[in-house]
């Protein structure tokens, strides 16, 4: 659920998320988090929640980098648990296939729609080595030379933390450039090109390769219905004043 828990470091009596198998040397920026909160608590003690900033700080990055604004929904509160065995039980993989990643996304409410529009976020950011390389050596549905040029980069063995972009054009934008990526295939994760496969997801993936406004709209709506998934809320959880550890 959208409750912050994600954000909680592990201690000697605590293991959390963090260094679940898809968050481990994978998830970053957590002292952006710290200072926005330190910041609200100074003006506004014990009233925003972490899994607000969270929401808002995804929202707003999005804006920035010129993507779609959206209402973000305030009210959540915070965990004060954590679940190292959950996040490695739902956290999508880059080897999922299509249909792993249907299965993986109805089990949170998301429809085969939302998949897709959320996968567009890969229109930034950065991946490792270690989680293309699969894509890279064994796959066929990729563009050869785009394969080769990043075997170059990322070998058989070593480098595992090389970073390679996920949208090869335009990598600080939020555009629709990953959807154009993928129908020449190159998509950079497995999971990513798996959306343009000759199956049940690649007139999604040409709609918005056609046109962002289009993509921008399931976007938000995307965003809003995920951003929403079992929240705390009333008496459930706390309003962490440290969002790395419950209060
Ligand atoms: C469809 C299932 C998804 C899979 C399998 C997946 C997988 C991945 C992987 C493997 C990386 C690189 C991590 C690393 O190298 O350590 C990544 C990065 C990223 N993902 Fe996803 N992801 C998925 C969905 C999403 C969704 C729904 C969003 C947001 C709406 C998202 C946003 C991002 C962003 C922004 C990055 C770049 C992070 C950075 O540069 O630090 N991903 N994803």
């Amino acid at each position: 659920g959208c409750d912050g828990s994600i954000l909680l470091d592990d201690d000697s009596t605590f293991i959390g998320e963090k260094t679940a198998l898809a968050n481990n040397n994978s998830a970053r920026g957590f002292e952006f988090v710290d200072d926005i909160k330190a910041e609200v608590e100074k003006t506004c003690p014990g009233v925003v929640s972490c899994a607000d900033i969270l929401a808002i700080a995804a929202r707003d990055s999005t804006v920035v980098l010129g993507g779609p604004s959206w209402k973000v929904k305030l009210g959540r509160r915070d965990s004060i648990t954590a679940s190292r065995a959950d996040a490695n039980k739902f956290i999508p993989a880059p080897s999922f296939t299509l249909s792993a990643l249907k299965s993986n996304f109805h089990a949170q409410g998301l429809s085969l729609k939302d998949l897709v529009a959320l996968s567009g976020a890969h229109t930034i950011g950065l991946a490792r080595c270690t989680t293309f390389r699969a894509h890279i050596y064994n796959d066929s549905n990729i563009d050869p030379s785009f394969a080769k040029s990043l075997q170059h980069k990322c070998p058989r063995t070593g480098k595992d933390d090389i970073h390679r972009r996920l949208d090869l054009r335009t990598p600080i934008s939020f555009d629709n450039f990953y959807f154009r990526n993928l129908l020449k295939k190159k998509g950079l994760l497995r999971s990513d090109q798996e959306l343009f496969n000759g199956k049940s997801a690649d007139s999604l993936v040409k709609k918005y390769a056609a046109d962002s406004s289009k993509f921008f709209q399931q976007f938000t709506k995307s965003m809003n219905k995920m951003s929403n998934i079992k929240p705390l809320t009333g008496n459930s959880g706390q309003i962490r004043i440290n969002c790395r550890k419950v209060n």
